[in-house]
């Protein structure tokens, strides 16, 4: 054997590190945080391991634990202490979100970012205003959706939305997320806020979100699903990796600063799409689901929960993400120290 190439030259200790193409910063990372306004106290989430909903009393005490670890900045979900026909409680200013949000930044550093939707403030449990005809349906006990793209309402959703962001800014939030798939989101979003005097607040646009089984989990943590139906005629087909591109044109568009794909691991391909065709910074969600699997795993003891979640989010990072919202932000940055 005369063998001139020898990639195995570059993989000792001392030179690996020199060569290493990607790497994980605490700072690329943003943690999720639950708070719950129907709790005194921590209530474990079943589905997610590890994870909490906090009471909003106890909101700066998990954020200063996010901190703890090196991650600088959360995104902040809320479950409203009750639950009505078009979600005011979304945009109400002593709501879930602006409550927490108004103490987080006020006795905290971190970076706070809100996730913009209506599905945990909707008695339907749907991202939007549900049309006559489909609350009939299922007040008349039918669990299926109409799938014809009736359900939610679109264009009556938006200003709802937009209520929603400026709320949450004008409580103190850093950078505001529309995940509820409406149409025109993200402009009227970017409107409001400027009328507002908001015009430095960016907007992440969960741009290319898929309709997808990894939610699973995240719905029992922000009792956010679906009371019938999916969210099939709103989120994204799993099929499709050129409409993500026009998804993330068209929010481009709009105004956003940060374009998101979501779920993360399932459509590395998506993500390096986006990274490739535009300059925006992307970021990418890797959701309960992607979270739950590898904890379950770990319980059962068939891999290591650490280095797999390392591993994962590394990849999602060398796909061409920017940032990269996760459940394990905690966990890998702690291990980074
Ligand atoms: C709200 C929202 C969801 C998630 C983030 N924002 C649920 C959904 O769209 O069904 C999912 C996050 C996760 O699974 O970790 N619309």
């Amino acid at each position: 054997m005369d063998l001139t190439r020898r990639p195995r030259r570059l993989r000792g200790d001392g030179v690996r590190g020199l060569v290493s193409e990607t790497s994980l910063d605490a700072s690329d990372l943003v943690a999720p945080i639950f708070v719950d306004a129907t709790t005194e106290e921590r209530v474990p989430i079943e589905s997610m391991p590890g994870h909490e909903r906090v009471p909003i009393s106890e909101a700066v005490a998990r954020v200063e634990e996010v901190l703890a670890t090196g991650v600088e900045a959360v995104l902040v979900f809320g479950i409203p202490e009750s639950k009505d026909e078009r979600g005011s409680r979304a945009w109400a200013q002593d709501g879930v979100v602006q409550e927490a949000v108004r103490r987080i930044s006020a006795e905290t550093d971190a970076y706070v970012i809100t996730d913009v939707c209506l599905c945990e403030y909707t008695d339907h449990g749907h991202c939007g205003v549900l049309a006559s005809e489909a609350r009939e349906r299922w007040e008349g006990g039918a669990h299926d959706g109409d799938g014809d793209g009736l359900t939610v309402k679109n264009d009556e959703t938006l200003d709802l939305l937009a209520r929603t962001a400026v709320s949450h800014v004008e409580a103190g939030a850093d950078m505001v997320a529309p995940s509820a798939m409406s149409d025109g989101q993200v402009g009227a979003i970017r409107e409001a806020l400027d009328d507002a005097g908001h015009e430095n607040v960016p907007v992440m646009a969960y741009a290319v979100k898929y309709a997808s089984a990894f939610y699973g989990p995240f719905r029992d943590a922000a009792d956010g699903a679906p009371a019938f139906g999916d969210r099939r005629h709103y989120q994204m087909d799993p099929a499709n990796r050129r409409e993500a591109m026009r998804m993330a044109a068209r929010d481009a568009e709009e105004g956003a600063d940060v374009l998101m794909v979501k779920p993360a691991l399932p459509y590395l391909d998506v993500v390096a799409d986006v990274r490739r065709e535009f300059d925006h910074p992307v970021a990418a969600y890797n959701v309960s689901g992607e979270y739950a699997m590898l904890q379950a795993a770990g319980e059962m003891g068939w891999l290591d929960v650490t280095e797999s979640a390392y591993e994962s989010v590394l990849s999602i990072k060398r796909a061409g993400a920017d940032l990269i919202i996760t459940y394990f932000a905690e966990d890998i940055a702690a291990a980074l120290e």
